[in-house]
Order: C-alpha cells, then sequence, then structure tokens
C-alpha cells in the first residue's frame, strides 16, 4: 500500500538525481498512454503528476518519493508527432542514459494501450529493453475502455505480442482495476 507520495524534483541529466541510495522505477511509454495517471491511481492522488488531453504534457523526468523509500519516476512519452525531431531525439537520449547509467533503477515498466495494443514504436523499445540487464514490466492501461465482452479476447493478443513469461499487468487509472495488483507486485521489496 503507497501510504506517502511526494513529487521531488525534475530532472534532464543523470547529474540531476538525488543521491541516496533509494530504488528508482521507470514508466516509460507512448504520448497519451497514460503514464502520469497510473502515477497519481497508485498514489491515490488526483492530480500529483500533470495529466492531460494534449499529450506531450510530460518533458522532464519526475521522481516521485513513494512510502519515503523509493521513486517512481514519470518520463516524457514518444511518439508525439507535434514535437520536433530534435527535441523527440533529446528525450530518447535522456533516458537511455538515465537506463544505462542509474545503478539504482530496479524495474523499468512499459506501459501499452490496451485497446490500440503495441505500436511498432512500442515494439521496437520493447526489443531493445529486453537487451538491458533489468526486470522489465508491461502495464496494458486504460483497461476500462474497452467493452468488457472483448476484454479477454483482447487480452490474450496483447499477450502474444510478446515474448512467454512477459509479466503484464492489466490496469485502470480511472477505475482503479489492477492497480493493487500492481503496487503489491511490482514494489513487492520495497
Ligand atoms: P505524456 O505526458 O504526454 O507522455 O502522456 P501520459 O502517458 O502521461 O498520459 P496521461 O496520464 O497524461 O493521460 C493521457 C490521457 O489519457 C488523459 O486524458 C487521461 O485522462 C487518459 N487516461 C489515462 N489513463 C486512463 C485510464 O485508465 N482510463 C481512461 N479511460 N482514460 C485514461
Ligand atoms: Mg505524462
Amino acid at each position: 500500500m503507497i501510504k506517502t507520495a511526494e513529487f521531488i524534483k525534475s530532472a534532464v541529466s543523470i547529474s540531476d538525481l538525488p543521491s541516496d541510495d533509494l530504488s528508482h522505477y521507470l514508466l516509460l511509454g507512448r504520448s497519451n498512454v497514460g503514464k502520469s495517471s497510473l502515477i497519481n491511481a497508485v498514489t491515490n492522488r488526483k492530480s500529483l503528476a500533470r495529466v492531460s488531453q494534449t499529450p506531450g504534457k510530460t518533458i522532464t523526468l519526475n521522481l516521485y518519493l513513494l512510502n519515503q523509500s523509493f521513486y517512481l519516476v514519470d518520463a516524457p512519452g514518444y511518439g508525439y508527432a507535434k514535437r520536433s525531431k530534435t527535441q523527440a531525439k533529446s528525450f530518447v537520449t535522456m533516458i537511455r542514459n538515465y537506463i544505462n547509467q542509474n545503478q539504482k533503477l530496479k524495474k523499468v515498466i512499459l506501459l501499452i494501450d490496451f485497446n490500440i495494443g503495441p505500436t511498432i514504436d512500442d515494439l521496437s523499445l520493447y526489443s531493445e529493453l529486453i537487451h538491458f540487464d533489468i526486470p522489465l514490466i508491461i502495464v496494458a492501461t486504460k483497461y476500462d475502455k474497452l467493452k468488457s465482452s472483448l476484454r479477454l479476447k483482447q487480452q490474450k493478443v496483447l499477450t502474444e505480442k510478446f515474448i512467454t513469461d512477459q509479466k503484464i499487468y492489466f490496469t485502470s487509472s480511472e477505475t482503479k482495476y489492477g492497480i493493487e495488483k500492481f503496487i503489491a507486485e511490482v514494489f513487492e521489496n520495497e
């Protein structure tokens, strides 16, 4: 259970990160997939992280300290068409450096829109991430948006896109479906 949550800081490079030894959990995914909303659902706060209808709102790595014991890190989304190529590239470099150089990174959490399924960008990032020596979790977001009669089938379709044994959580930040299980299992050692 998440008892306390506070925004600590925004970071653009590894040198901006806190110097303590607490673990980091990084959220990645397309713009608009629901990263910031997941932070709000997990922390049970309405607007701790900034959520918007317009994609591209998160432009830095934003560190949230949970239960005074670990950081949940919101990142800029990818695949946002209105962003300049230069800015998109610099985000990729920032996130890549963060993954490569941050020794306190415990898990990478890749968000996929449950209704849309993994995009080409999602799958190419996924295949890059599975080669890193770091646990990779998938969260299928916006579970509430699909008609309940179609959910089971879509769950199967989505699961088949990833490697066997890939851990996938199905969640809705709107209805809180799957959030408790996600917290209990993903942050189990914190
Ligand atoms: P960027 O910061 O642009 O990368 O986007 P993000 O991944 O942080 O997405 P954000 O959390 O801002 O959510 C984008 C939109 O999706 C908002 O309009 C949210 O209200 C909506 N949304 C997020 N999660 C859910 C969900 O579980 N269900 C529904 N129905 N809508 C959701
Ligand atoms: Mg965001």
